[in-house]
């Protein structure tokens, strides 16, 4: 077991262009790790709708666009954005230690889509 302090170092700052994802499988986990200019998020890379990798979508502000039929997801809650995606995406803690970007897989979370509701 990955105990929740674990961070797991991915790839150099300099390596995730700016407003693009990339994915990254860690271990089981495929993950989508974006490059928002002023910090580094990191979700799961399979849209909840039919799989879409994530890593490949459009990014505008803290939404991410996917790349199969448009879904949109918030990259900090992992909320859906739109109402016709009903479903959440995991997203994991980031850091940056020594110009390194680092991805805490246990401490990932997803919230419930009745906590997004108004
Ligand atoms: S697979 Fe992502 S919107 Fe359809």
């Amino acid at each position: 077991m990955t105990p929740a302090n674990e961070w797991i170092k991915i790839t150099k700052v300099e390596n995730l262009p700016l407003r693009e994802g990339r994915p990254v499988k860690l271990g089981g986990v495929e993950i989508a790790l974006f490059n928002l200019g002023d910090r580094f998020v990191a979700v799961e890379n399979q849209c909840p709708h039919q799989g879409g990798p994530l890593c490949d979508g459009i990014v505008s502000g803290l939404h991410v666009v996917c790349p199969l039929h448009g879904w949109k997801f918030d990259l900090e809650s992992g909320a859906p954005v739109q109402a016709s995606s009903p479903n959440c995406i995991a997203t994991f803690p980031t850091r940056v230690n020594d110009g390194v970007v680092q991805v805490n897989l246990a401490g990932g979370s997803r919230i419930e889509p009745e906590e997004t509701a108004d």
